[in-house]
């Protein structure tokens, strides 16, 4: 079966995770994705966090799967040239450099159009246009820049950054979107353009409900359905909410059987309006299905932690599993607190492809997570990541280059 993408080639120059996590889901969708390290080095990542000495670590080979990898210095001038035989094959190059970078390497957006009009240039970056565009930006920057971190945790607390890599991995996502987007244009335009996805925006895009948030306590003063309402206090700014649930359905994490021992015994339970009388009767408080104090949803939110304290002490009495499976047969919205390790295990994620174990010539057998996306014409293949440099003389001779012209272009330390 073909694949998505089929037929798209990417010079991937992206390294660490953002541009990675975009380029990895390209080649799933079946483009050709060539990624130019520098020689002898690579991909930084490619060394960091190793848990096994001289091979690649799991954070370089979680992010690179189904790539080419050729080593190219693009700084020395016959590197530059092999640099541009690829930009004048490929549909599409993505990088996530420090601001300017690609310029002082010689290739301003002029100059690849002049050299491919119709390549489409894609960038990560830590800031748009603005006081911080020149700042390098790392996950943890992006988290705090983009209102994550503010609206994260709990009130009496400092703010939090999350354990989804919302600035990097949801960066590589938005300029995905972007990508595509652009290759389609491209079909009726037959140019290029350049697409850019900051981190503070990527972030800030998936903190819109707390910019929501901050412009209902401007008019309100209050918002009711946060753990501040009605016992504690509001300032100028969006508070943080601790566990609340972020819609109109209140919820919270509550303790189950065995949490004085186990960090993760814990459920997410929401109090959907339309299920509250089933709520009532699992829990052995039936008479707050008509009680005018617990009986309508306005009724309730002066009352969210006491009637949060009452149904953890029914789930206290249950492990995870158990109240999951309880509730779920009366429609009430719940989820279970799954640590990486119960996730890891679990034999559905492993049916569907999302969670995949794949083998790597120095590494062994280790297990990543698949395309998240699933496309029924499109199956994704999930293939192990390069080895650095493991397909430069493959992709130097497609690109023309003779045996002898690879081998002295090695000899002159350009590839
Ligand atoms: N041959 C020769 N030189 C190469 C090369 C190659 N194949 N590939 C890269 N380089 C050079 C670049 O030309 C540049 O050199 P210069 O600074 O002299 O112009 C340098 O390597 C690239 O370095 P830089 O991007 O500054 O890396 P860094 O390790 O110092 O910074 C980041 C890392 C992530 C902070 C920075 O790249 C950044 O802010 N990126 C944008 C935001 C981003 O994606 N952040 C998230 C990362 S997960």
């Amino acid at each position: 079966m073909g694949k998505a993408l089929d037929g798209v080639r990417i010079l991937d120059f992206t390294h660490v995770q953002s541009g990675p996590t975009c380029t990895q889901l390209l080649a799933w969708f079946g483009a050709d994705v060539i990624k130019v390290e520098r020689a002898g080095a690579g991909d930084i990542t490619r060394e960091q966090l190793r848990d096994i000495p001289d091979v690649d670590s799991l954070y370089f080979t979680m992010l690179n799967h189904n790539k080419r990898s050729v080593t190219i210095d693009t700084k020395n001038p016959e590197g530059k040239q092999v640099l541009e035989a690829l930009i004048q094959k490929c549909d599409v190059l993505v990088e996530n450099f420090a601001p300017g970078a690609l310029d002082r390497m010689g290739f301003t957006w002029e100059r690849i159009q002049e050299l491919n009009p119709r390549m489409i240039v894609a960038s990560v970056k830590g800031f748009g246009p603005g006081p911080y565009e020149d700042c390098k930006v790392y996950e943890n920057v992006a988290q705090c820049a983009g209102g994550a971190a503010s609206t994260t945790g709990f009130d009496d607390g400092p703010p939090v950054v999350s354990g989804a890599q919302i600035g990097d991995s949801g960066t590589g996502l938005h300029l995905a979107l972007g990508i595509v987007t652009a290759l389609y244009q491209r079909t009726q335009t037959g140019r290029g353009q350049r697409v850019l996805a900051a981190m503070q925006d990527g972030v800030l895009n998936l903190c819109r409900v707390k910019l929501r948030d901050q412009q209902r306590l401007e008019r309100t003063g209050v918002m009711k359905e946060y753990p501040q309402y009605p016992n504690g206090k509001f300032g100028e700014a969006v508070p943080r909410a601790g566990n609340a649930s972020g819609g109109g359905q209140p919820g919270w994490i509550l303790k189950c059987k065995g949490w004085e021992t186990d960090p993760n015994a814990y459920i997410y339970f929401i109090t959907q309006a339309p299920v509250w009388a089933k709520i009532c009767n699992v829990i052995g408080k039936e008479e707050w299905a008509t009680d005018p104090d617990y009986a309508t949803p306005a009724a309730r939110l002066p009352r969210l932690k006491d009637i949060f304290a009452e149904i953890e002490r029914w789930t206290m009495t249950k492990t995870k599993f158990e109240a999951m499976q309880i509730l779920n047969k009366y429609d009430i919205p719940c989820g279970p607190i799954l640590s990486m390790k119960e996730i890891a295990e679990e034999p559905s994620l492993r049916k569907t492809g999302t969670i995949v174990e794949v083998d790597h010539p120095t590494r062994g057998k280790y297990l990543t997570v698949g395309n998240p996306i699933k496309l029924s014409d499109s199956p994704t293949e999930v293939k192990r990541s390069p080895l650095l440099g493991e397909h430069t003389d493959e992709v130097m001779a497609e690109l023309g280059y003779s045996p002898e012209q690879i081998s002295a272009l090695r000899t002159a330390g350009a590839i």
